[in-house]
């Protein structure tokens, strides 16, 4: 039952689904180590800004959604993390987030989450699995 799930993979670019399946994001080599990526998709019928983060070998995505005020995080296209790479660092009023939880360690969002995702790697490939 699960494999056939996967056939049924759209990818998600500027398109609308017409119902809600697990979405392919991009390969695991599209995304440096460290480094992130941004994505839009559809959840739920909805237009979702997500982004994912490589860190150490690991991949991590959220809503890219500040629990601070719903700001999106990136500074530019696909940047989300701080200057060391160490955090994700959101671009209005700089909160620090732990890459691998999400958490808010310094800033007005201080011990706040941002919405974590749930992703598989297939084959090289990062799936929201919703
Ligand atoms: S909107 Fe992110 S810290 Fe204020």
């Amino acid at each position: 039952m699960a494999v056939n799930r996967y056939y049924d993979i759209i990818f998600f670019f500027n398109t609308t689904l017409s119902h809600d399946v697990s979405h392919i994001l991009c390969k695991t080599t599209d995304i440096n180590d460290p480094g992130s990526k941004s994505f839009e998709v559809n959840i739920k019928r909805k237009t979702q800004a997500v982004f994912v983060v490589h860190k150490n070998g690991e991949f991590f995505a959220y809503l890219n959604q500040c629990p601070h005020t719903g700001a999106t995080l990136d500074w530019q296209e696909d940047q989300f993390l701080d200057l060391d790479k160490a955090l994700i660092q959101c671009a209005t009023h700089d909160a620090l987030f732990f890459i691998n939880s999400g958490e808010c360690i310094a800033g007005p969002c201080k011990g706040q989450f941002l919405q974590v995702l749930p992703i598989l790697i297939i084959d090289d490939e990062i799936r929201l699995d919703l």
